[in-house]
């Protein structure tokens, strides 16, 4: 059998299990055109909502987290950018024009409304009619929206996230991922309650809420709009741990339930790492924003090593791989206790008798 990066999730049919994730890489039906054809087994559009006008960017609105020894790379980045400012009829052209020219690429419609029942039906189905194959529902973004108490302002309420995605529920006809953010100790209860509103899916991670720095000619916050600034979402390869400890805490907490992994993906290596602690698919925002579209052959490439090393055929038998593997810390202390006793066991008479022979024979003595 070949060596398969192929996957299907919620009855979608992927290619391969690397997406964009929503943000400026899925911003128009141009640059989707051309994440399709570079490879990119599927795409989630930049978050749509029926009101575009109410949509109001700033300039700058990213900052950056440089290495210390080599400021040209970029370790962290933070962004206090809202979701998509375009027209709605807009996108709804667009994603029917996409359907029509890649029917078999995956296309995840993002979508985020007010606070209000028939807001979330009238997008859910409007957008579904355009031939979309899934919905992610934005409950996470953590700047700027929560202030009209959308995004993180419902994401972080489990009773909110049950209600609002038990409104899509009904409404939709196609599979719904709920995306979550990180912005809370526990992501257990808001991922458990998206699945018993009736979420297919679960995306996680949206970005972390950050101050990327000062300006230490200026003493101004950044980035600095006018002089002040705003805590925005943190993202790139510094929140891949946090990324992995949410993918893994909401995988061992609901088995079954289909996750797409996210949160400073930038190699294969990364990605394999959250298929093995249990995603089904990954995506890539910060990533692909730095290195270019084009970086996904490379992805799959070492993924297809990473798999070949375990002598893996198929990319679901990575899933979820080393998830038995965590344990509580009292379990770890036991263990590392059974594992010494055991080395001493084995030792030979040569490293076991060196002439404290009271604390030698205690220690092979199991009283
Ligand atoms: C500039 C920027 C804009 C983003 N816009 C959105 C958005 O509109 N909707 C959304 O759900 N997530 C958005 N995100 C979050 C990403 O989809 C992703 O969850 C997060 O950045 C972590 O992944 P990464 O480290 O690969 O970027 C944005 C991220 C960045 C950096």
């Amino acid at each position: 059998m070949a060596l398969s990066l192929k996957t299907t999730v919620n009855g979608m049919e992927f290619d391969n299990p690397f997406m964009l994730a929503s943000g400026p890489p899925g911003t128009n039906a141009k640059v989707i055109a051309k994440s399709f054809e570079l490879g990119w087994g599927g795409v989630v559009c930049k978050t749509v909502s029926l009101d575009a006008s109410k949509v109001i960017n700033t300039a700058p609105r990213y900052g950056k987290l440089r290495a210390r020894e080599d400021d040209k790379v970029v370790v962290g980045f933070e962004n206090i950018e809202l979701i998509s400012d375009r027209p709605f009829d807009t996108w709804l052209d667009e994603f029917r024009q996409l359907k029509k020219s890649y029917p078999k690429r995956i296309l995840i419609a993002s979508i985020m409304e007010e606070y209000r029942e028939d807001a979330w039906r009238e997008i859910v189905e409007r957008v579904q009619e355009t031939g979309v194959d899934g919905f992610e529902l934005n409950l996470s973004c953590p700047h700027g929206l929560p202030e009209r108490k959308m995004g993180m302002a419902m994401g972080e309420d489990p009773a909110i996230v049950r209600e609002v995605v038990g409104w899509v529920k009904r409404a939709a006809t196609i599979p719904i991922w709920a995306k979550m953010t990180p912005n809370v100790g526990n992501p257990v209860p808001p991922a458990q309650a998206a699945v018993e509103g009736g979420a297919d899916g679960i995306s996680t991670i949206n970005t972390i809420l950050s101050v990327i720095g000062v300006d230490l000619r200026t003493l101004r916050p950044m980035p600095t709009v006018e002089g002040s600034t705003v805590p925005g979402g943190y993202s790139g390869q510094a929140v891949r741990p946090i990324a992995l400890r949410h993918v893994m805490e909401i995988a061992r907490a609901l088995p079954g339930v289909p996750i797409s992994g996210m949160g400073g993906i930038e190699t294969g290596l990364d990605a394999a790492q959250f298929f093995l602690l249990g995603a089904q698919t990954v995506q890539v925002c910060t990533g692909a924003m730095l290195q270019g579209y084009e970086v996904v052959s490379r992805m799959k490439e070492e993924l297809i090593k990473v798999m070949m090393d375990h002598h893996l055929q198929d990319i679901r038998e990575l899933v979820g791989k080393s998830l038995p593997h965590f344990s509580t810390h009292a379990e770890l202390v036991q263990r590392q206790k059974a594992a010494k006793a055991a080395k001493v066991g084995q030792a030979r008479d040569a490293e076991t008798w060196k002439g404290e022979i009271k604390k030698e024979v205690d220690s092979l003595s199991t009283n």
